[in-house]
């Protein structure tokens, strides 16, 4: 027979397990076989039960609908909420207005595992925008882009071309940390995409810099990997004007791969050169 105290044990190393798969945030209090679920065929009445006319219930009286949530059909239709989320994100004016709606829109489904909305850091008005894939738990935390392992690194790469986050905005093409640090699904990044797309127009830069592969393909279109597509502007549409987007390579992607640096280094004068006129 198993004591109490064995069970707790069973329960924590369960539970560890599934914070070490990546499942790290509890969707429900009960589970659900969505698998099983969708098999299931519809009822069907039995030929030999003898169909019962029930009794109709009495009806509850009309109540108004609860006010449509705004992309609230996204988990079930993500091209829906992607030109929901298009629509609304070209009426906004300003940052401010793009986060706040971004705060209000339900149509990302990571937006309930996360803590945060991590919309941004650095100064909106500067001349380079960085734009990585998606936050992760210390982001999520603190409600910031690129504050962990990562961003020391990212902190220290802008600091060798005389950057800092007073001289450069930053923001990621997700805005919501994906549970378990896994990547975001297409679904999520072409939801988020028209986002951080009027949160480029509204920022205004004169150079986009895009961290990792993800940023690089979702912004430039590029089906190249990284290690393709580094070191190369793009050109990106910004209204009236065509600015140009630097495929770089990831701070994570550095942190594993510390030999390629100096590929990363190469890139980063490259900018410099850019934004002095020399590039
Ligand atoms: N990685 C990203 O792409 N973005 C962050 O904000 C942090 C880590």
């Amino acid at each position: 027979m198993t004591s109490p105290a064995d069970d707790e044990r069973d329960l924590i190393s369960l539970l560890d397990f599934h914070i070490e798969s990546g499942a790290d945030a509890a969707l429900d209090e009960r589970p659900h076989d969505r698998f099983g679920e969708a098999e299931e065929p519809p009822p069907e009445r039995s030929a030999a039960a003898p169909t019962r006319v029930q009794p109709e219930p009495a009806r509850a009286p009309a109540r108004a609908a609860p006010p449509r949530t705004f992309g609230q059909s996204a988990a079930a239709k993500p091209d829906e909420a992607a030109g929901d989320a298009r629509a609304r994100a070209g009426e906004t004016r300003t940052l401010e207005e793009l986060e706040a709606l971004l705060a209000g829109f339900d149509g990302c489904p990571l937006k309930f595992t996360a803590k945060n909305l991590v919309f941004a850091d650095g100064n909106p008005a500067a001349r380079v925008m960085f734009v990585g894939e998606a936050p992760g738990a210390d982001e999520d935390r603190v409600g910031k882009p690129f504050m962990g392992r990562s961003g020391q690194l990212l902190d220290r790469m802008m600091a060798a071309i005389g950057l800092d986050r007073s001289s450069a905005y930053i923001a990621n093409i997700v805005p919501w940390r994906p549970p378990g640090n896994r990547n975001p699904t297409p679904q999520e990044v072409s939801v988020c995409k028209p986002f951080i797309e009027r949160q480029i127009e509204l920022a205004d830069p004169d150079l986009i810099v895009c961290l990792g592969s993800p940023a690089t393909q979702t912004l430039t279109g590029t089906k190249d990997g990284i290690l393709k597509a580094r070191g190369r502007f793009y050109p990106y549409r910004l209204g009236d004007r065509e600015v140009r987007a630097l495929a770089t390579l990831h701070p994570a992607y550095l942190l594993r791969q510390p030999v390629q640096k100096r590929l990363a280094w190469r890139d980063f004068r490259l900018l410099r050169a850019a934004l002095d006129g020399k590039a």
